[in-house]
């Protein structure tokens, strides 16, 4: 890699603000990096950095996968690599270019419950624009699959989200365990995110990955999310946005 390009993956399991500190991520990349290029993946399916970003999109990376393979099927002969430069270009023409930072969102397969296809692309584009970019943060789908499937293998920060719960913290130590083998990662860390009470706080236990910040639970954002209102609206010091830039900060990525 020439450029020495920072691929921040947000991991952890359901409903425990990935999607919202990942927004955060890239809301604080633009504005301490004004001239760097960054790149926000929504990797999820199930959709949601776009909303949180404030980004339209038109058009996915699976619409881009199947329209490529309908064109070999239709005949075409073409090497490998010239579909892979197809499908860059492509990329390019589809990513919301922002004033600040480019988009792309992985989309939702129909095919019932396979993403293996778009999952593998996605691993390929992953390797392929980090080429193109100073920054990339993934947006990451809930559980082990992506992490297990290496569609994160180059992947140089890795940073697992987790409510106060048990079953949050177990998940974080199930997915560093697994990524310690299929994730090429530098570093690796955790953010506990939705604290109702912070007496509780030395209960908290996430086995060998060290907790970057603690964040409260902050009905504010709460509120901005049900208005459907972006990361950018939110105050610079909310509990949100100070809790991703302390945990950047660790990460000596800002
Ligand atoms: N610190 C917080 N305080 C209050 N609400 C929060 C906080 N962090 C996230 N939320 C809210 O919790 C919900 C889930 O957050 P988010 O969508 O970011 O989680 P996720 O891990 O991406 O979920 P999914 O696994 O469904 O993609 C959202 O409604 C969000 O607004
Ligand atoms: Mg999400």
């Amino acid at each position: 890699m020439e450029r020495d390009t920072k691929i921040i993956a947000v991991a952890g399991k359901g409903g425990v603000g990935k999607t919202s500190i990942s927004a955060a991520f890239v809301r604080l990349l633009t504005e301490a990096y004004p001239d760097k290029r960054i790149l926000a993946i929504d990797a999820d399916p199930a959709v949601g950095l776009s909303t949180a970003l404030g980004v339209e999109v038109k058009e996915t990376l699976d619409d881009i996968r199947k329209s490529i393979v309908q064109s070999v099927e239709m005949g075409a002969q073409r090497e490998a690599i010239e579909l892979l430069s197809e499908a860059r270009f492509r990329i390019f023409d589809t990513m919301v270019e922002q004033q600040k930072f480019s988009f792309l969102a992985i989309g939702r397969p129909e095919t019932a419950g396979c993403y293996c296809k778009v999952n593998a692309y996605l691993k390929e584009v992953i390797n392929l624009l980090s080429h193109d970019f100073d920054y990339v943060v993934i947006d990451g789908e809930a559980g082990i699959e992506q992490i297990n499937r290496r569609v994160m293998e180059k992947v140089t920060h890795l940073i697992l989200i987790t409510d106060p719960s048990r079953k949050g913290t177990q998940v974080v130590d199930t997915i560093r365990k697994v990524a310690e083998d299929l994730v090429m990662y530098d570093r690796c860390g955790a953010v506990v995110n939705r604290i109702t009470d912070p007496a509780l706080i030395p209960y908290i236990h996430v086995n060998n990955t060290d907790i970057l910040a603690y964040i409260p639970a902050d009905s504010a954002h709460a509120a901005n999310d049900i208005q459907g209102l972006t990361v950018f609206d939110l105050p610079e010091d909310s509990p949100v946005m100070k809790g991703a830039r302390e945990a950047l900060v660790k990460m000596e990525i800002l």
